[in-house]
């Protein structure tokens, strides 16, 4: 082990044990001590789900990228594990950027993205980001001598070598596949693929897909591409895109195109993206395959562009609920893995209440939920949900009927910088009823709109004692409550 990684390991190990475990999420991935980000290498091996970040210890925000470690049995109760990479290498120098697992001969091996510097022939200094490969048993890894596996100079001319990341990898057959983030020299994103017999040589195949409007965003982060009930699909996270009215926002987005692979000609006809979440802290999602067949999907549950945490708060950073992905009517549909019910605790159920004004009921409160609020079609405008609600703190779900468009607000959840607090989505149109199951984790709020048609994610920073669930509407609705407390 480098001297790098069993100092990551030694300062997290020591380090974690002063954050009280209340601080943290019950059921989601958080950072262990310091700051992750993205997903990374989310793959079954060996009975176990395996989940790496990207990770930075020894400060709260973002530093040389090491790949953090957790395991889990059934994606809510995770186990930290040591970190695996720490950036110890020429060619890994500046950090062990975001990728994917795969298993070959028995082994995990951990495809990566390694960021180093190359000297220009005027003695200028530019970046490179190239793809490494490391091989382990699900606890230690190791690098692979013949890393970097794949160089930008195996790319066409018009491909960027500077912005060239975040592999995922998948078998079919006898050839192993791999995606990789890249840009064109127009500025436009786009995902190039490559193929190998034995993951150590590789052969550039194509550009799979790119920005071919000028509007999904300069650079492809983090692309996934799997096949999910009969379609392919192409998942992205595009860097500073421009807001397209309810769909996509300002800056980084995560997006799916649905489409048509060929396979022999290693070619994608996608349709138009849609986005993968609505909330205001969702990036760089990545799915895996179980061996039950579910396609699983995690992200990181942050934006870059906001900061939600305490002050003083030690540890930054958390991944979503693991969701199965489904498509149907043509959208793909999100909801949190079955697993999550097993932890489900202390039911209520009220049928038909009457909200008129504004209402609380005394079982319905609390900060680790599954809550589910059916609004059934009464007559009103305007209805109102406030969730980690006490006189100071509140965060509020509107619905506007007539608009038949959602507002998430969480101006008033504790944050104490200006950032981006509110944000608007379109729910679909011509439903009798709206059904919203919003999953509570202490921190964050995750909400499933008409059984996962729709998922809006969000990062608060509330006090505890914030517990309060308030309804209101200004006419009359008519709701049924389905509410668990979720103990891990
Ligand atoms: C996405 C990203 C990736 C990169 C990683 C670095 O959030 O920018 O493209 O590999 O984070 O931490």
């Amino acid at each position: 082990m480098s001297i790098e990684l069993k100092k990551a390991n030694e300062y997290e190990k020591a380090e974690q044990e002063k954050i009280p475990v209340e601080e943290k999420p019950a059921f989601h991935v958080a950072a262990p001590v310091g700051w992750i980000n993205d997903p990374n290498g989310f793959s079954w091996y060996q009975g176990q789900i395996h989940l790496f970040y990207q990770y930075h210890p020894y400060t709260t925000e973002w530093g040389p990228m090491h790949w953090g470690h957790s395991v889990s049995d059934d994606m809510i109760h995770w186990k930290n594990m040591p970190s695996v990479l720490a950036p110890d290498q020429e060619y890994d120098k500046r950090g062990c950027f975001s990728g994917s697992a795969v298993e070959k001969d028995g082994k995990h091996v951990l495809i990566y993205t390694g960021v180093s510097n190359v000297q220009m022939e005027n003695g200028s200094i530019q970046e490179r980001q190239n793809q490494c490969i490391a091989y382990g048993d699900g606890e230690i890894y190791v690098k692979s001598p013949q890393n970097p596996v794949i160089t930008g100079d195996m790319l066409p001319a018009d491909c960027s070598k500077i912005d060239f990341r975040d592999p995922k990898v998948w078998k079919k057959g006898e050839n192993y596949y791999l995606i990789v983030g890249n840009k064109n020299s127009e500025q436009k994103g786009q995902v190039v693929l490559f193929s190998s017999k034995n993951l150590e040589k590789w052969k550039f195949e194509t550009v799979l897909a790119e920005n071919s409007t000028g509007q999904i965003g300069t650079m492809w982060e983090c692309p996934d591409f799997f096949e999910l009930d009969g379609t392919h699909f192409l998942i992205c996270s595009p860097q500073n895109m421009k807001a397209q009215k309810y769909e996509f926002h300002n800056g980084n987005n995560s997006v799916y195109f649905a489409g048509k692979y060929n396979e022999t000609e290693h070619t994608f006809q996608k349709e138009a993206p849609k986005s993968l979440d609505y909330g205001l802290d969702f990036y760089a999602p990545q799915t895996t395959k179980l061996p039950d067949g579910r396609r699983i999907l995690i992200a990181w549950m942050k934006s870059w562009d906001a900061c939600v945490i305490p002050d003083g708060q030690k540890w930054q950073g958390m991944m979503t609920l693991p969701r199965e992905l489904r498509y149907m009517n043509g959208r793909l549909y999100q909801n949190p893995v079955e697993e999550l019910k097993q932890y489900r605790k202390n039911p209520c159920c009220l049928k038909d209440q009457e909200i008129s004004g504004t209402v609380q009921f005394d079982e319905v409160r609390g900060r680790m939920l599954d809550l589910t609020v059916e609004i059934e079609n009464g007559q009103f405008d305007e209805f109102c949900l406030e969730l980690a609600h006490n006189m100071e703190y509140t965060t509020t779900y509107t619905y506007n009927r007539k608009k038949q468009i959602m507002e998430v607000d969480r101006t008033c959840c504790g944050v104490t910088k200006d950032v981006i607090c509110r944000r608007i989505w379109k729910v679909t149109e011509g439903k009798e009823t709206l059904k919203l199951r919003f999953i509570l984790d202490r921190q964050s709020i995750e909400l499933f709109v008409n059984d996962g048609e729709q998922v809006v994610t969000t990062a608060i920073c509330t006090p505890m004692e914030a517990d309060e669930i308030v309804f209101s509407c200004d006419g009359k609705a008519k709701v049924n409550v389905e509410k668990y407390e979720i103990v891990v």
